[in-house]
């Protein structure tokens, strides 16, 4: 009989251990690594924080401090970024999962759209939060509490050891942890490269597209904000009227071309603030804008 117990239960002993030991926090792994604590590392997080942190996120309202007034009128936060560590879904933003673990923020070519005054959002994580309210979202400043809020509930998305692959795992395990070598991962750094929309469409004509993987950045990407009571009355939907309408505007100069949209984005006017961001190329590689196309040029 005890034969069987231990038989049976080393297994078990065996998956919790590995899962104990995997599933580290990959910052104690890096302090462990002479990492220095950021400035914006938090001790101890409050779990009413973090609440209040994630309702200002998802809906721009908070539950402990109301107020009469959302963080933006015309956004949330998730309307371009992700909240989980793959950006599956495709949205003009990088994830805000593991945001607190990156060494700098807007990153690259944001300083062209967003001039020098981009540098304080880039040195900064609070200033980052603050600087996206405002510009990004068009929304109103932030009071300080609502900072920390999101600060708090960012820290619960922190990036752990199970989260990264075995090569990215190695560099953070190194005696000494450099910024050059983390500066090339996609985890602590998100590198953001503008395109050119006609350059773009050479490229993306090169490739053979997938319709399946288009439709689902149609909709879990696209849909998000062209849907009904989304944030613009420019509406799209898996109809063939919307994807002909696309298509026809493939070969236009125009603000209807799909390459023009998405490479270049849109811009807030004065009296109508909703304005599309442009994605990068790592926001929407040629091989995924080839998937989408292929998917409104199957509307035929
Ligand atoms: C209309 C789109 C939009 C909305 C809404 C928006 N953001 Fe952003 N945000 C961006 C873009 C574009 C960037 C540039 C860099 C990137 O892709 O992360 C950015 C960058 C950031 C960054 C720095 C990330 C990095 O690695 O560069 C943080 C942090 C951030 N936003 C937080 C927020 C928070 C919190 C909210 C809600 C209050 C919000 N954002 C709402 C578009 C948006
Ligand atoms: C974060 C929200 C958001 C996402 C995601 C988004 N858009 Fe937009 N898009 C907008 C807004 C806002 C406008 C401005 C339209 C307006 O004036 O109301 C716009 C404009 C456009 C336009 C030009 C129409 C015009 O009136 O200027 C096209 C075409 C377009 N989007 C296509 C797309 C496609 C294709 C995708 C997916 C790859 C996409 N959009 C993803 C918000 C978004």
């Amino acid at each position: 009989m005890k034969k069987y117990i231990v038989f049976f239960s080393l297994p078990l002993f065996v998956f919790l251990f590995s899962f104990y030991r995997e599933s580290k926090r990959v910052i104690t792994l890096m302090f462990e690594n002479g990492y220095q604590k950021p400035v914006h590392y938090i001790e101890k997080l409050d779990p009413q924080m973090v609440k209040e942190g994630e309702s200002l996120v998802k809906t721009g309202y908070g539950i402990i401090h109301k107020k009469n007034k959302p963080i933006s009128l015309h956004f949330d936060c998730t309307h371009c970024h992700q909240l989980t560590v793959t950006s599956k879904k495709k949205l003009p933003a990088s994830t805000l999962y593991g945001v607190v673990n990156r060494i700098s923020w807007y990153n690259d070519d944001y300083v062209l759209k967003y001039g020098e005054g981009i540098k304080v959002g880039r040195a900064s994580l609070r200033n980052a939060i603050q600087f996206c309210a405002q510009e990004c979202a068009q929304g109103r400043k932030l009071e300080d509490n609502e900072v920390e809020a999101i600060l708090h509930y960012l820290w619960s998305l922190e990036l752990k050891t199970t989260d990264l692959d075995t090569q990215t795992q190695k560099v953070i395990s190194s005696q000494e942890i450099k910024l050059e070598i983390l500066k090339q991962s996609p985890f602590f750094y998100s590198k953001a490269s503008f395109i050119n929309p006609t350059h773009a469409r050479e490229q993306v004509q090169k490739l053979k597209g997938n319709p399946q993987a288009g439709h689902e950045i149609y909709v879990e990407g696209c849909m998000s904000c062209h849907k009904q009571g989304g944030v613009t009355s420019f509406l799209l939907d898996e109809s063939l009227i919307s994807r002909r309408f696309l298509e026809r505007n493939l070969d236009k100069d125009n603000k209807y071309n799909v390459y023009k949209a998405v490479y270049e984005g849109t811009w807030a006017k004065a009296g109508y603030r909703p304005y599309m961001p442009r994605y990068t190329k790592e926001n929407m590689t040629f091989q995924e804008m080839a998937d989408l196309i292929a998917y409104i040029k199957s509307a035929r």
